[in-house]
């Protein structure tokens, strides 16, 4: 017996399509051993997973940008892992590797799914493990290109960003600042909005839980809104649309707000302010730009390095406690980008 073999993976699966919120129920937790790869084959050990507000997309049935997870399938997630065992000669023991892991302790890539899982090697002179989860990793990747391609900024021009004290959200807002734009965050609560300010430097918070989103905007965007970066949908954009300038564009990213519904989407009920401000509403999926990831990394870790960009996750340990930390985004308990440690 090798010493892979008396490995076990325990595993959580999908087990139900969730109405609303996800329950502990609507998961089954299994074991398999570990088995060895096959010829281009690699093993992966997780360490951390990503926990991301998609998940709960990709357990419902429907078309979108990526098949839905099955029923009876290990629940898809990214995550950083360690190669334990390697037939590809791209991949050697040791190497920390990001790539679609899911949930589950051990991640078997055989040699035709290595590019489909995204596996590739990161450097860990750029950023920490924890880092390569949040604003070198997905999160971040959405951030610079939702901001950069579909935004564009322009130094002078106000920038808001919903979702701020968020894995995406801490990255637009940062950036934004970077590239001389004032920046104005949306998000739940006093700390976060007292540490989007403090610690990361944007211009403004507006507290949605306890203020008047409206007012807010009005007080700290006295020169209206030329991108709104929008991560949450429903009331807060259609309030940020009463706000928007001339040739504004808003990028939806996603729309928290609405993954739990039981009733339909809400969508924008002030949509004619594109109309009358010639403004754009564009959606952005990370994933059309991972050819590019490398160009994004380089400059956000040159901004990790030189202290003009913060990376804060927010980690829960073991594998166990994924259905209930999975809640944590949808009610706003977690700060900063959500990571459950595994190993
Ligand atoms: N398009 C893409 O390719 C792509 C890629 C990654 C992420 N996304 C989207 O980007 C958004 C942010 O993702 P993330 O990973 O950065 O998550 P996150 O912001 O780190 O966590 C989710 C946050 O959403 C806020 N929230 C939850 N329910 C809300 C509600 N009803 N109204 C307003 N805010 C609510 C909470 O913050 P508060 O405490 O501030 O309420 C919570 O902490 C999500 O919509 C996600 O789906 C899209």
């Amino acid at each position: 017996m090798t010493a892979l073999a008396t490995l076990t993976n325990h595993q959580i699966r999908l087990k139900a399509r969730p109405s609303g919120l996800p329950k502990r129920d609507d998961w089954s937790f299994t074991t398999e051993p570990v088995a060895e790869p096959g010829d281009g084959g690699v093993l992966v050990k997780t360490l951390a997973l990503s926990l991301d507000p998609a998940m709960r997309g990709w357990m419902n049935e429907g078309k979108s940008y990526i098949a839905p997870v099955g029923i009876g399938e290990v629940m898809r997630a990214g995550g950083i892992g360690e190669v334990i065992a390697s037939k590809n000669p791209a991949f050697a023991v040791g190497d920390a590797v990001s790539g679609s892991l899911g949930v589950q302790e051990y991640c078997l890539v055989p040699a035709a799914e290595v590019k489909r899982s995204g596996l590739f090697k990161i450097d860990l002179r750029l950023g920490t493990m924890r880092q390569w989860l949040n604003v070198l990793g997905m999160p971040g990747m959405t951030g610079y290109f939702g901001l950069m391609d579909v935004g564009q900024p322009q130094p002078g021009e106000t920038v808001v960003v919903s979702g701020a004290a968020g894995a995406v959200g801490q990255t637009v807002g940062q950036l934004a600042k970077i590239k001389g734009c004032r920046v104005v965050g949306i998000a739940g609560g006093p700390a976060k909005c007292a540490w989007v300010v403090k610690e990361l430097g944007f211009d403004a918070c507006i507290d949605y839980k306890s203020g008047d989103v409206k007012a807010g905007l009005k007080e700290h965007c006295p020169k209206g809104v030329d991108i709104y970066f929008d991560n949450v949908g429903g009331d807060i954009l259609d309030t940020v649309l009463t706000r928007i300038n001339r040739k504004a564009r808003i990028i939806i990213c996603g729309a928290i707000s609405q993954y739990n519904n039981t009733t339909p989407v809400k969508g924008p009920a002030n949509y004619l302010s594109l109309l009358v401000n010639r403004a754009r509403m564009e959606g952005i999926v990370v994933f059309d730009y991972t050819e590019r990831f490398p160009q994004a990394v380089a400059e956000l870790a040159g901004y990790l390095k030189d202290g003009r960009l913060k990376s804060k996750e927010d980690v829960v340990t073991g594998l166990n406690s994924f259905p209930e930390t999975l809640l944590k985004l949808f009610n706003g308990e977690n700060f900063g980008k959500l990571v459950l440690q595994v190993a």
